[in-house]
């Protein structure tokens, strides 16, 4: 990928040793972005599809173990249908076209969330590219689709609970490492950085067991125009951020 000029005066203030290893987006603002230029919501969702290449390029650039992105909640399908479905195509347009590129950078994709309920027509494509890149093993891309954190836990616990069922009722093993097993993100570390674009202080229901020690940073940027130098902007605030987990400074 071509770093930029900016990019390397960022990188230059980044300590390699201290990364960190899972970033999460909430992608907001598409809306905004197109409203401010006059031009249909779904403007701003296809403009948003450069933010995400780039920021899927330079996080596996960087080396990143695992980054994901929230592209629909399971609230989502609160919007006008042709806003859901323009959503829905773009993903399969995206995955289509960028399929080679993952492949060729050893990035792994993985779906979080009910991909059951998609359009069958969605749910093939996402199966292509997850069988696709099943055997990489650089960095896992993650995109959260029909997600929500509230749902993710009660199918985890769900799923507990029918295994304690035909254990004769142990709870022996029943652990936060037994949750975390269930998780659509099993095997994930949790995030340690937590981006949120257009500048909403709120976690609005994503990854919400995962982000118990996630440091947050808040973007005012809009999704469409966040590019590789801002995800280095915020790497530049974690590295800043003191991480006590409950303990006391080092
Ligand atoms: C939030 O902006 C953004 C979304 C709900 C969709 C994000 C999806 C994409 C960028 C495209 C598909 C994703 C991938 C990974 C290929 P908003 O509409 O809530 O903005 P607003 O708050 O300004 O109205």
């Amino acid at each position: 990928m071509v770093i930029n000029a900016r990019s390397k005066r960022l990188l230059a203030k980044i300590d390699p040793h201290r990364l960190p290893r899972h970033v999460a987006i909430i992608m907001d603002g598409n809306g905004r972005w197109a409203e401010r230029r006059h031009l249909p919501r779904v403007a701003g969702h296809r403009a948003g599809i450069d933010a995400v290449r780039d920021t899927v390029e330079i996080s596996r650039w960087l080396n990143l173990e695992a980054l994901t992105l929230y592209a629909f909640s399971k609230e989502n399908w609160k919007r006008p249908k042709r806003e859901i479905s323009f959503l829905m195509r773009l993903l399969r347009e995206y995955l289509r076209r960028e399929l080679e590129r993952l492949k060729r950078n050893n990035i792994r994709f993985r779906v979080l969330g009910r991909m059951e309920e998609l359009p069958p027509e969605v749910q093939s494509d996402l199966e292509v590219g997850l069988r696709e890149t099943a055997v990489n093993n650089g960095m896992v891309f993650s995109v959260a689709l029909n997600y929500g954190g509230r749902s993710e836990i009660v199918d985890a616990v769900r799923r507990l609970a029918r295994k304690a069922q035909t254990n004769g009722g142990d709870l022996s093993q029943l652990d936060e490492s037994a949750l975390e097993q269930e998780l659509y993100t099993a095997g994930l570390p949790d995030p340690d950085l937590l981006i949120r674009t257009s500048g909403e202080m709120r976690v609005s229901n994503f990854l919400l067991w995962q982000i118990a020690y996630t440091e947050i940073w808040v973007t005012p940027i809009l999704w469409p125009d966040f590019r590789q130098e801002d995800l280095l902007e915020g790497i530049i605030e974690f590295q800043k951020r003191e991480r006590r987990y409950g303990g006391l400074r080092a």
